[in-house]
C-alpha cells in the first residue's frame, strides 16, 4: 500500500480542497513535531526522568507533573519562532503567551492541553495532547485573552495525539477526521485512517461512576436506564469503560462508537464538571461533530457556547449521536 505522509496530506489538501491555508499547514505540522518529541519522552518514561510531580501547582490547584510541564515547553518552544501565531494559551499557564517581540507573529491562536491523563503517566496507561487553532481577530498587535473567547465553532482545526501502544495523532480541518500513526523508526506521521466515523448508535459508555452519588438526576436518570440492560427501558445491555484519559476515551468513541460523559455534578456546586472548555471540551467536539457524532454540555450544542475565560470549565456528553440527544433530552425534561 502506497503510504502518504502528514506532509503529503497536507500539501494535497491544499491544493486539491483548498482548505488549508500554508500557513496553518505550517502549524499543524510543527505541532505535529512537538508530539513526536512528547512521545519521545513519554516512551523513555524512568530512563529519562520524566515521571513524577514537579512539586508545582497550576492556576486550576492541581499538582503539575515533570511530563505536564515538560511538555507544555515543547509544545511553546516548537511554535515560537515559526511566525504561525500571535499568541498560545495552556492548561498550564495562567495567561497567554505572547509570541516573543524577536519573531514575526501570525494570524492563528493556539490552545493546548500539552498533557493529558496526568493521573495515568506514572502507571504506563495512555496518554495525550490536545490542541485547538482559533483565528486571530485582523490587524491586532498582541492578542488578549479576550481575543480567545470565540465560541468552538470558530476553531480553523483541532487534534489531539494519544500516546500508547501506538502513538497516533488525529486531526481536523473542518474537512472530516483523520488520523495519522507515528512511525517510530522513521521518525514520520503515515495517514493510516481516512475520514472516521463514529456509528450513531453504541453499546458502551464512559464515565466516572465513583462520583454517582453526587450526580444530577438526567445523569442518574441516563445511566441506570443503560444499567438495567435487556430487561430494562433500553432492552439491551451495555459495557462500560473508564480510562481517566480523555485522548484514550474519545480515541476508541472515534473508532468504535460509544458516549462519553463528565458531567457536573453536586460535590462542588460552583464548578461546572471539571474538564476545560477551551483545550479539551471543544477540540474534542469538533473532530466529534466532523466524525458525525455529536457534543454538548447536557444543555446545548457545545461548539455554540461563547466562553467567558480561559480555563472555564463545561459538563461533557459526547460521542456516539443518538445516545448524546438522548442524555441532552433527559436534561430538558
Ligand atoms: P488532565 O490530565 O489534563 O488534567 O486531564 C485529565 C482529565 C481527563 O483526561 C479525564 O477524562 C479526567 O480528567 C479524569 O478525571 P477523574 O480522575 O475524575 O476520573
Ligand atoms: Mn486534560
Ligand atoms: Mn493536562
Amino acid at each position: 500500500m502506497k503510504r502518504v505522509s502528514l506532509t503529503q496530506y497536507l500539501v494535497e489538501e491544499q491544493r486539491l480542497n483548498n482548505s488549508i491555508p500554508a500557513e496553518l499547514r505550517l502549524l499543524i505540522e510543527v505541532v505535529a513535531r512537538a508530539c513526536k518529541t512528547i512521545s519521545h519522552a513519554v516512551g523513555k518514561g524512568a530512563l529519562g526522568e520524566v515521571l513524577g510531580s514537579a512539586g508545582s501547582e497550576n492556576v486550576q490547584g492541581e499538582v503539575q507533573k515533570k511530563l505536564d510541564i515538560l511538555s507544555n515547553e515543547i509544545l511553546l518552544e516548537a511554535n515560537e519562532w515559526g511566525g504561525h501565531l500571535a499568541a498560545m494559551a495552556s492548561e498550564e499557564m495562567e495567561t497567554i503567551h505572547q509570541i516573543p517581540n524577536r519573531y514575526p507573529k501570525g494570524e492563528y491562536m493556539l490552545l493546548f492541553d500539552p498533557l493529558d491523563g496526568s493521573s495515568n503517566i506514572d502507571v504506563n496507561v495512555s496518554i495525550g495532547t490536545i490542541f485547538s487553532v482559533l483565528k486571530a481577530p485582523e490587524g491586532m498587535g498582541s492578542p488578549t485573552e479576550q481575543d480567545f473567547m470565540q465560541p468552538g465553532s470558530k476553531q480553523v482545526a483541532a487534534g489531539y495525539a494519544v500516546y500508547g501502544p501506538q502513538t497516533v495523532l488525529v486531526l481536523t480541518t473542518g474537512n472530516g477526521v483523520n488520523c495519522f500513526t507515528l512511525d517510530r523508526e522513521m521518525g514520520s506521521w503515515v495517514l493510516t485512517q481516512r475520514d472516521m466515523q463514529i456509528p450513531a448508535d453504541t453499546k458502551e459508555f464512559a464515565i466516572n461512576a465513583s462520583n454517582t452519588r453526587h450526580w444530577y438526576p438526567p445523569v442518574t436518570r441516563y445511566v441506570e436506564e443503560m444499567l438495567a440492560g435487556s430487561t430494562g427501558p433500553r432492552g439491551k445491555d451495555f459495557n462500560m469503560r473508564w480510562i481517566a484519559s480523555m485522548v484514550a476515551d474519545v480515541h476508541r468513541i472515534l473508532n468504535r462508537g460509544g458516549i462519553f460523559m463528565y458531567p457536573a455534578d453536586a460535590r462542588e456546586p460552583d464548578k461546572a464538571g471539571k474538564l476545560r472548555l477551551m483545550y479539551e471540551a471543544n477540540p474534542m467536539s469538533f473532530i466529534v461533530e466532523q466524525a458525525g457524532g455529536a457534543a454538548t454540555d447536557g444543555k446545548q450544542r457545545m461548539l455554540d457556547i461563547q466562553p467567558s475565560t480561559l480555563h472555564q470549565r463545561v459538563p461533557v456528553f459526547l460521542g456516539s449521536r443518538n445516545e448524546v440527544e438522548r442524555v441532552t433530552q433527559y436534561h430538558q425534561a
